[in-house]
């Protein structure tokens, strides 16, 4: 079967910051507290005409640039994404506003901040086995929509981007991907939602049983539910052993890993992992600081700073995990 290999890499971020100082002027919090919990100092989040969409194709562009491959050369666009503006599918508006005139297959992935790890293998299969060669992979999330922006516990925590890679085919000996390790486990969704509201008008029932709220209102979603302590238990227990799975499967030691770039949830997530795994900081990428927790958009946008920045060189070794809602939580080990 056929090899892939990672060409290119992109990300955009909306222009307006918001800092640690700013978000303490609307709830209870400061700096410190924020800093020293999460290692977060500011992020970035949509406003005015700013859309998803227009980030998302943004970083494509730039990945596509990067790759010097043109937007009708593609076959695929996987958008991962838990915040579309389409709930039918956002997809298909990036292929049109990247002006791609040959109609590639394009859908969303929905898995939380495990979304881009999941495209990338997504993208991988489809070129493996399905017959496609130019695959752009793109993690896109804008939480602040459903952020809760009383609760102090959540607020702090996110922020809005996108990043993009594209992958391509290639013959075996030039294949890219190592290996992966893919999971998840419904149970743990009570510790990390945004769930559907009950339709109460629809659900009432006079004394004969019938419906009384008939039609039903549209429905909403709740804000970001979240127990911090569970999730981040989770994740300290389940991204190492997903690493050192997907390094199994490679046939790799965790010595050969150049970079460590898992999504960006927690500065104190990302230490406990690279602990772990015995990598000594120099070999981690974080760039936490600067964006918060952007969701699917975290592994792209970091590795994309990475490598415009000279840090990731091609031909390296990258171990990437993503964890998150669902509960999901899956790695690969890459050469970039
Ligand atoms: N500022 C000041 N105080 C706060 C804040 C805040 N922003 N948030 C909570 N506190 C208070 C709490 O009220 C609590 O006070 P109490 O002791 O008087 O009750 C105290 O600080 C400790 O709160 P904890 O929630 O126990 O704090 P913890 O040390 O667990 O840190 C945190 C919270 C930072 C959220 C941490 O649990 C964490 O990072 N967890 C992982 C979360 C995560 O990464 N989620 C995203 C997953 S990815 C995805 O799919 C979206």
């Amino acid at each position: 079967s056929k090899g892939c290999k990672l060409v290119g890499c992109g990300s955009a971020v909306p222009a307006l910051e918001i800092s640690n100082d700013d978000l303490s002027q609307i709830v209870d919090t400061s700096d410190e507290w924020i800093s020293v919990r999460t290692g977060i100092r500011r992020r970035r989040v949509l406003s005015g005409k700013d859309n998803l969409t227009t980030l998302a194709v943004e970083a494509a562009r730039k990945a596509l640039e990067m790759a010097k491959v043109d937007s009708d050369d593609l076959d695929l666009i996987l958008m991962c994404t838990s915040t579309p503006e389409d709930l039918f599918g956002s997809a298909p508006q990036i292929s049109k506003q990247l002006g791609c005139k040959t109609n590639p297959l394009s859908y969303d992935i929905t898995a939380a901040c495990s979304g881009f790890v999941l495209g990338l293998i997504s993208a991988a299969c489809h070129i493996r086995g399905g017959g496609f060669n130019n695959v752009l992979v793109i993690g896109a999330d804008a939480l602040s929509r459903y952020v809760d922006w009383t609760d102090r516990g959540t607020c702090i925590l996110f922020g809005d981007a996108a990043g993009a890679v594209l992958l391509q085919g290639c013959n075996t000996e030039e294949d890219g991907l190592f290996g992966f390790d893919l999971h998840s486990d419904g149970n743990g969704q009570r510790h990390l939602n945004a769930t559907i509201k009950e339709n109460e008008s629809y659900n009432a029932l006079d004394s004969n049983g019938s419906v009384l709220g008939f039609p039903p209102k549209p429905s909403s979603y709740s804000c970001i539910q979240m127990n911090g302590k569970e999730v981040f238990r989770f994740a300290v227990r389940c991204v190492p052993q997903s690493i050192e799975s997907a390094l199994e499967k490679a046939g790799l030691p965790a010595s050969s890993i150049d970079w460590l770039v898992l999504h960006q949830a927690n500065q104190r997530i990302i230490d406990a992992v690279a602990t772990r795994l015995e990598l000594p900081s120099e070999r981690v990428i974080s760039n936490l600081a600067n964006y918060g927790n952007t969701s699917a958009a975290s592994i792209p946008l970091a590795l994309d700073e990475a490598v415009r920045s000279g840090k990731v060189q091609a031909g390296q070794t990258i171990a990437t995990a993503g964890f998150g809602a669902g509960l999901t939580w899956g790695s690969a080990i890459v050469r970039w």
